[in-house]
């Protein structure tokens, strides 16, 4: 989990890439979670944030599968990505 740069300032991205080999085990969902457990948990962040090229679906449907919300489109890099986002799960009293 990275500071997000340029412009997502004040934001943290998740971010994740595999070499071919490890494709389709699981991984990114896996990792993903995991690294999102110490983001809600010990950092107490509100949200996160997660982009990918639009035509990228393997990636957008990961994060869709940890319960991203699809947020915007954003020309990021000079590619139309799709921009996620994850909010801190409510606490209820
Ligand atoms: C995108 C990437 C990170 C996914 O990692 P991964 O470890 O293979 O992902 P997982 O195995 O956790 O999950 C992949 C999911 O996408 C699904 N999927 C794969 N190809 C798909 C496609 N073309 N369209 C829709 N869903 C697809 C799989 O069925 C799986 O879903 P399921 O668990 O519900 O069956 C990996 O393929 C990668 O690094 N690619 C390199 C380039 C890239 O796309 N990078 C973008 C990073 S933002």
């Amino acid at each position: 989990m990275i500071s997000a740069p340029d412009n997502f300032q004040d934001e943290v991205e998740l971010g994740y890439s595999f070499a071919r080999d490890f494709w389709g085990l699981g991984l990114a969902a896996e990792i993903s979670k995991a690294v999102l457990a110490v983001g809600f948990g010990s950092r107490r962040l509100p949200d996160v944030i997660a982009f990918t090229p639009v035509g990228h679906r393997a990636s957008r449907h990961v994060m869709e599968k940890l319960g991203f919300q699809h947020d915007c489109g954003r020309e990021i890099k000079d590619a139309l990505c799709a921009v996620y986002r994850l909010r801190t799960p409510v606490k209820m009293a």
